[in-house]
């Protein structure tokens, strides 16, 4: 299972890579915003200032809506790294873009999947990806674990190799439900994954040790 962070801030990239755990990076337009990074040349910089931190893929969005403008940026994008991944939004438009960039052997991350048959539709393109987004389905009272298992079910019927990659993922039981299901990535914010450490029970275990240790040494 690979472990991806779901973040544009570089000193947040920096610690969950240090952790020795990083796989990835994904990023969106949202998260670009949040650090203040603005205008196409800086956004372009601040990729290929991730790149130079992670060892491992790096999403990097479109913003164009047809065919031809996702295509175009998708080659500037994909130049500026080997590791990069170019991020296309789930339109009959993106389908098309991804089944021409597979073709150029460019690595693509089908984003805004909220169903099953959109899942389908990425695979058969020939995604790297695909990017179902778990929280937000929940955030309408939509299961979106329940959209992960669905697709992995499907995705195993076929032998379909787009890796499943669980995103809008919030919290520590969000990433324990989808290594159940078997998603083949899940991108979380560093809290989450970080949270998957803590136990009251280590803690106290720990202060106890340390407590009986000290007490012998006296
Ligand atoms: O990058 C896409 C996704 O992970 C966004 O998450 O929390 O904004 O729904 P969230």
């Amino acid at each position: 299972m690979k472990f991806f962070i779901d973040t544009a801030n570089l000193k947040e990239i920096q610690e969950a890579y240090a952790l020795g755990i990083l796989d990835g990076v994904t990023t969106n337009p949202t998260l670009m915003a949040k650090e203040g990074i603005t205008g196409n040349n800086n956004i372009l910089k601040h990729y290929v200032d991730i790149c130079n931190i992670v060892d491992g893929d790096v999403s990097a969005e479109v913003m164009g809506l047809d065919f031809k403008s996702m295509v175009s940026e998708a080659e500037v994008l994909a130049e500026l790294h080997q590791n990069i991944v170019v991020k296309i939004p789930m339109t009959l438009e993106g389908i098309k873009a991804i089944k021409y960039l597979t073709e150029k052997e460019i690595k693509t991350n089908c984003t805004l999947v909220f169903s099953a048959g959109q899942a389908i539709l990425a695979a058969k393109a020939g995604a790297t990806y695909v990017s179902p987004f778990v929280g937000r389905l929940d955030d309408i009272s939509s299961d979106g674990l329940a959209l992960i298992a669905q697709i992995r079910m499907i995705y195993d019927n076929y032998g379909f190799e787009t890796q499943i990659l669980a995103a809008s993922i919030r919290t520590p039981m969000h990433i324990i439900s989808c290594a159940e299901i078997g998603s083949d990535v899940i991108t979380a914010p560093l809290a989450a994954l970080t949270a998957l450490a803590k136990h009251p029970l280590t803690d106290s275990g720990l202060a106890q040790f340390i407590q009986d240790f000290e007490k012998g040494n006296k």
